[in-house]
Protein backbone atom coordinates (compact mmCIF):
# COMPACT_ATOMS: atom_id res chain seq x y z
CA UNK A 1 0.00 0.00 0.00
CA UNK A 2 1.07 3.65 -0.66
CA UNK A 3 -0.12 6.53 1.52
CA UNK A 4 -2.35 9.23 0.15
CA UNK A 5 -0.02 12.03 0.70
CA UNK A 6 -1.75 14.92 2.53
CA UNK A 7 -0.59 18.47 0.70
CA UNK A 8 -0.79 20.52 3.84
CA UNK A 9 0.73 23.53 1.58
CA UNK A 10 -1.94 23.39 -0.76
CA UNK A 11 -4.36 23.28 1.72
CA UNK A 12 -3.59 25.93 3.75
CA UNK A 13 -2.87 27.96 0.57
CA UNK A 14 -6.67 27.32 -0.05
CA UNK A 15 -7.54 28.57 3.78
CA UNK A 16 -5.48 31.36 3.30
CA UNK A 17 -7.46 32.46 0.27
CA UNK A 18 -10.12 32.14 1.99
CA UNK A 19 -9.41 34.09 4.96
CA UNK A 20 -7.64 36.78 2.68
CA UNK A 21 -11.17 36.92 0.60
CA UNK A 22 -13.09 37.59 4.56
CA UNK A 23 -10.48 40.63 5.02
CA UNK A 24 -11.32 41.99 2.14
CA UNK A 25 -15.48 41.77 2.23
CA UNK A 26 -14.93 43.18 6.71
CA UNK A 27 -12.62 45.67 5.17
CA UNK A 28 -15.32 46.90 2.53
CA UNK A 29 -18.25 46.25 5.01
CA UNK A 30 -17.49 47.68 7.71
CA UNK A 31 -13.54 48.97 7.57
CA UNK A 32 -12.25 46.66 9.11
CA UNK A 33 -7.98 45.19 9.06
CA UNK A 34 -7.36 42.62 11.70
CA UNK A 35 -3.99 42.98 13.19
CA UNK A 36 -1.95 41.57 15.51
CA UNK A 37 0.93 41.96 17.14
CA UNK A 38 3.76 39.71 17.07
CA UNK A 39 6.26 39.30 19.86
CA UNK A 40 9.65 37.84 19.44
CA UNK A 41 12.41 38.67 22.17
CA UNK A 42 16.12 37.67 21.73
CA UNK A 43 17.46 36.06 18.71
CA UNK A 44 16.42 32.57 18.43
CA UNK A 45 17.31 31.48 14.90
CA UNK A 46 14.22 28.84 14.83
CA UNK A 47 11.86 31.71 16.58
CA UNK A 48 12.80 34.50 14.02
CA UNK A 49 12.27 32.29 10.60
CA UNK A 50 9.20 31.31 12.45
CA UNK A 51 8.04 34.67 13.00
CA UNK A 52 8.65 35.86 9.73
CA UNK A 53 7.07 33.47 7.98
CA UNK A 54 3.86 34.40 10.34
CA UNK A 55 4.65 38.40 9.43
CA UNK A 56 5.02 37.43 6.05
CA UNK A 57 1.32 35.47 5.81
CA UNK A 58 -0.48 38.31 8.28
CA UNK A 59 0.37 41.08 5.40
CA UNK A 60 -0.63 38.86 2.13
CA UNK A 61 -3.70 38.28 3.59
CA UNK A 62 -4.80 41.75 3.87
CA UNK A 63 -4.32 41.70 7.54
CA UNK A 64 -2.10 44.24 9.47
CA UNK A 65 1.35 42.41 11.50
CA UNK A 66 2.67 44.68 14.25
CA UNK A 67 6.15 43.33 14.85
CA UNK A 68 7.84 43.81 18.10
CA UNK A 69 11.75 42.33 18.15
CA UNK A 70 13.06 43.01 21.53
CA UNK A 71 16.46 42.06 23.09
CA UNK A 72 17.44 38.72 25.16
CA UNK A 73 18.23 40.75 27.80
CA UNK A 74 14.51 42.15 28.16
CA UNK A 75 13.13 41.96 31.54
CA UNK A 76 9.88 39.99 32.43
CA UNK A 77 8.35 43.64 33.79
CA UNK A 78 9.04 45.35 30.09
CA UNK A 79 7.48 42.43 28.08
CA UNK A 80 4.59 42.62 30.41
CA UNK A 81 4.11 46.36 30.21
CA UNK A 82 4.33 45.99 26.58
CA UNK A 83 1.74 43.18 26.72
CA UNK A 84 -0.51 45.89 28.68
CA UNK A 85 -0.23 48.50 26.03
CA UNK A 86 -1.39 45.91 23.45
CA UNK A 87 -4.15 44.67 25.77
CA UNK A 88 -5.49 48.25 25.30
CA UNK A 89 -4.82 49.19 21.93
CA UNK A 90 -7.70 48.67 20.17
CA UNK A 91 -6.32 48.53 15.99
CA UNK A 92 -4.61 45.12 18.15
CA UNK A 93 -6.35 42.39 17.61
CA UNK A 94 -4.34 39.56 18.06
CA UNK A 95 -1.40 39.07 20.73
CA UNK A 96 1.32 36.71 19.80
CA UNK A 97 4.26 36.42 21.92
CA UNK A 98 6.43 33.65 20.71
CA UNK A 99 7.82 30.89 23.04
CA UNK A 100 10.50 29.71 24.01
CA UNK A 101 11.33 32.98 26.30
CA UNK A 102 14.89 33.38 27.47
CA UNK A 103 14.88 32.04 31.19
CA UNK A 104 14.45 35.15 33.00
CA UNK A 105 11.13 35.38 31.87
CA UNK A 106 8.21 33.42 33.33
CA UNK A 107 6.27 32.50 30.03
CA UNK A 108 3.44 31.14 32.17
CA UNK A 109 2.88 34.77 33.75
CA UNK A 110 2.85 36.47 30.13
CA UNK A 111 0.60 33.86 28.67
CA UNK A 112 -1.82 34.55 31.49
CA UNK A 113 -1.50 38.81 30.76
CA UNK A 114 -2.38 38.83 27.15
CA UNK A 115 -6.53 39.63 26.98
CA UNK A 116 -7.89 36.01 25.91
CA UNK A 117 -10.22 37.89 23.71
CA UNK A 118 -7.07 38.62 22.14
CA UNK A 119 -5.08 35.10 22.29
CA UNK A 120 -4.57 34.18 19.06
CA UNK A 121 -2.29 31.00 20.21
CA UNK A 122 -5.06 30.11 22.96
CA UNK A 123 -2.72 29.48 25.09
CA UNK A 124 -4.74 31.65 27.64
CA UNK A 125 -5.80 29.11 31.34
CA UNK A 126 -9.22 30.56 30.18
CA UNK A 127 -9.14 29.67 26.35
CA UNK A 128 -7.66 26.27 27.52
CA UNK A 129 -10.43 26.23 30.06
CA UNK A 130 -13.26 27.27 27.81
CA UNK A 131 -11.86 24.82 25.16
CA UNK A 132 -12.04 21.47 27.81
CA UNK A 133 -15.65 22.66 28.97
CA UNK A 134 -16.64 23.05 25.52
CA UNK A 135 -17.46 26.31 25.15
CA UNK A 136 -16.57 28.79 22.45
CA UNK A 137 -12.60 30.45 22.33
CA UNK A 138 -9.51 30.52 20.94
CA UNK A 139 -7.92 27.18 19.99
CA UNK A 140 -4.04 26.89 19.32
CA UNK A 141 -3.40 27.04 15.66
CA UNK A 142 -1.05 23.99 15.63
CA UNK A 143 -3.52 21.41 16.85
CA UNK A 144 -6.15 23.18 15.09
CA UNK A 145 -4.32 22.27 11.48
CA UNK A 146 -3.82 18.48 12.69
CA UNK A 147 -8.09 18.30 12.60
CA UNK A 148 -8.41 20.35 9.53
CA UNK A 149 -5.71 18.30 8.11
CA UNK A 150 -7.33 14.92 9.45
CA UNK A 151 -11.15 16.23 8.11
CA UNK A 152 -9.66 16.17 4.47
CA UNK A 153 -9.41 12.36 4.92
CA UNK A 154 -12.27 11.28 7.10
CA UNK A 155 -15.71 13.29 6.91
CA UNK A 156 -15.56 12.61 10.54
CA UNK A 157 -13.32 11.27 13.42
CA UNK A 158 -16.40 10.16 15.12
CA UNK A 159 -15.64 6.48 16.76
CA UNK A 160 -11.98 6.64 15.30
CA UNK A 161 -9.46 5.75 17.57
CA UNK A 162 -7.08 8.57 18.06
CA UNK A 163 -3.67 8.21 19.31
CA UNK A 164 -1.29 11.47 19.98
CA UNK A 165 1.67 10.89 21.11
CA UNK A 166 3.31 13.54 23.22
CA UNK A 167 1.36 15.85 26.20
CA UNK A 168 2.73 19.48 25.66
CA UNK A 169 0.64 22.44 26.26
CA UNK A 170 1.17 23.91 22.34
CA UNK A 171 0.20 20.46 20.97
CA UNK A 172 -0.57 16.98 22.72
CA UNK A 173 -2.89 18.23 25.27
CA UNK A 174 -4.70 20.89 23.08
CA UNK A 175 -5.03 18.33 20.14
CA UNK A 176 -6.46 15.43 22.35
CA UNK A 177 -8.87 17.67 23.37
CA UNK A 178 -10.07 19.05 19.90
CA UNK A 179 -9.94 15.18 18.87
CA UNK A 180 -12.76 14.20 22.18
CA UNK A 181 -14.86 17.41 20.67
CA UNK A 182 -15.02 15.31 17.05
CA UNK A 183 -16.15 11.95 19.23
CA UNK A 184 -13.24 10.24 18.58
CA UNK A 185 -11.65 7.98 21.71
CA UNK A 186 -8.65 9.47 22.32
CA UNK A 187 -5.62 7.90 23.80
CA UNK A 188 -2.52 10.47 24.88
CA UNK A 189 0.86 8.69 24.91
CA UNK A 190 4.06 9.92 26.04
CA UNK A 191 7.61 8.91 27.06
CA UNK A 192 6.18 6.94 30.39
CA UNK A 193 3.73 4.86 28.18
CA UNK A 194 4.22 1.38 27.99
CA UNK A 195 4.75 -0.85 24.65
CA UNK A 196 4.31 2.39 22.60
CA UNK A 197 4.28 0.76 19.40
CA UNK A 198 1.40 -1.24 20.27
CA UNK A 199 -0.28 1.75 21.76
CA UNK A 200 0.45 3.04 18.10
CA UNK A 201 -1.10 0.23 16.38
CA UNK A 202 -4.81 0.70 17.57
CA UNK A 203 -4.61 4.25 16.03
CA UNK A 204 -7.08 4.79 13.02
CA UNK A 205 -5.80 8.48 13.26
CA UNK A 206 -1.90 9.11 14.91
CA UNK A 207 -0.70 12.24 15.87
CA UNK A 208 3.32 12.60 16.25
CA UNK A 209 4.23 15.53 18.32
CA UNK A 210 7.49 14.31 20.23
CA UNK A 211 10.05 16.15 18.85
CA UNK A 212 12.33 13.27 18.64
CA UNK A 213 13.54 12.21 14.83
CA UNK A 214 11.45 9.77 12.79
CA UNK A 215 10.86 7.59 15.99
CA UNK A 216 7.69 6.11 14.81
CA UNK A 217 8.39 3.21 12.68
CA UNK A 218 6.22 1.80 9.98
CA UNK A 219 5.48 -1.41 12.20
CA UNK A 220 3.94 1.07 14.82
CA UNK A 221 1.38 1.98 11.95
CA UNK A 222 -2.20 -0.02 11.48
CA UNK A 223 -2.59 -0.46 8.27
CA UNK A 224 -4.89 2.11 6.46
CA UNK A 225 -4.30 4.45 9.47
CA UNK A 226 -3.64 8.78 9.17
CA UNK A 227 -0.68 9.92 10.07
CA UNK A 228 -0.52 13.56 10.87
CA UNK A 229 3.16 14.19 11.78
CA UNK A 230 3.59 17.74 13.87
CA UNK A 231 7.66 17.18 14.07
CA UNK A 232 9.55 19.45 12.62
CA UNK A 233 13.74 18.18 13.93
CA UNK A 234 16.98 19.52 11.95
CA UNK A 235 19.40 16.38 11.02
CA UNK A 236 22.68 15.54 9.41
CA UNK A 237 22.06 15.54 5.72
CA UNK A 238 24.15 14.77 2.70
CA UNK A 239 27.31 16.97 1.73
CA UNK A 240 27.68 18.60 5.25
CA UNK A 241 24.22 20.01 4.83
CA UNK A 242 20.79 19.07 7.52
CA UNK A 243 17.54 18.82 6.40
CA UNK A 244 14.51 18.83 8.41
CA UNK A 245 12.26 15.36 9.40
CA UNK A 246 9.29 14.98 11.19
CA UNK A 247 8.18 12.10 14.09
CA UNK A 248 7.59 9.50 11.60
CA UNK A 249 9.94 7.75 9.59
CA UNK A 250 8.33 8.63 6.47
CA UNK A 251 8.92 6.59 3.78
CA UNK A 252 8.50 2.81 5.97
CA UNK A 253 5.42 4.65 7.13
CA UNK A 254 4.01 5.80 3.81
CA UNK A 255 4.37 2.14 3.21
CA UNK A 256 1.42 0.99 5.41
CA UNK A 257 -0.57 4.22 6.64
CA UNK A 258 -3.79 5.03 4.52
CA UNK A 259 -2.73 9.05 4.24
CA UNK A 260 0.28 10.84 5.46
CA UNK A 261 1.48 14.38 6.43
CA UNK A 262 4.83 15.07 5.12
CA UNK A 263 7.46 16.79 6.43
CA UNK A 264 7.86 19.64 5.70
CA UNK A 265 5.08 20.34 3.83
CA UNK A 266 1.99 19.01 6.11
CA UNK A 267 1.78 21.00 9.36
CA UNK A 268 3.65 23.46 9.23
CA UNK A 269 1.79 25.24 6.53
CA UNK A 270 -1.68 24.58 8.49
CA UNK A 271 -0.24 26.42 11.75
CA UNK A 272 0.00 29.49 9.83
CA UNK A 273 -2.48 29.52 7.96
CA UNK A 274 -5.17 28.56 11.49
CA UNK A 275 -2.80 31.45 13.03
CA UNK A 276 -4.46 33.63 10.32
CA UNK A 277 -7.82 32.28 11.24
CA UNK A 278 -7.80 33.00 14.93
CA UNK A 279 -6.41 36.34 14.15
CA UNK A 280 -9.94 36.82 11.77
CA UNK A 281 -12.18 35.31 14.56
CA UNK A 282 -10.73 37.14 17.44
CA UNK A 283 -11.37 40.70 15.32
CA UNK A 284 -14.56 39.79 14.25
CA UNK A 285 -15.77 38.62 17.81
CA UNK A 286 -14.22 42.08 19.26
CA UNK A 287 -16.95 43.97 17.18
CA UNK A 288 -19.63 41.93 17.71
CA UNK A 289 -19.50 40.80 14.36
CA UNK A 290 -20.30 37.11 13.50
CA UNK A 291 -17.54 34.38 13.15
CA UNK A 292 -16.69 34.00 9.86
CA UNK A 293 -17.95 30.03 8.03
CA UNK A 294 -14.42 28.94 6.29
N1 LIG B 1 6.73 28.14 19.53
C1 LIG B 1 6.54 26.95 18.92
N2 LIG B 1 5.26 26.84 18.50
C2 LIG B 1 4.64 27.98 18.85
C3 LIG B 1 3.32 28.46 18.66
O1 LIG B 1 2.44 27.81 18.11
N3 LIG B 1 3.08 29.69 19.16
C4 LIG B 1 4.03 30.44 19.78
N4 LIG B 1 3.68 31.63 20.25
N5 LIG B 1 5.26 30.03 19.95
C5 LIG B 1 5.56 28.80 19.49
Amino acid sequence: MTAHIIDGKAIAADLRANIAGEVARLNAAHGLVPGIAVVLVGDNAASEVYVRNKTRAVADAGMRAIDRKLPASTGEAELLELIAALNADPSVNGILVQLPLPPQIDAQKVIAAIDPAKDVDGFHPLNVGRHASGLNGLVPCTPLGCILLAKTVHASLAGLEAVVIGRSNIVGKPVAQLLLSENATVTVAHSKTRDLPAVCRRADVLIAAIGRPEMIRGDWIKPGATVIDVGINRVAGEAGKSRIVGDVAFAEAAAVAGAITPVPGGVGPMTIACLLLNTLRAACAQKGLAAPIL
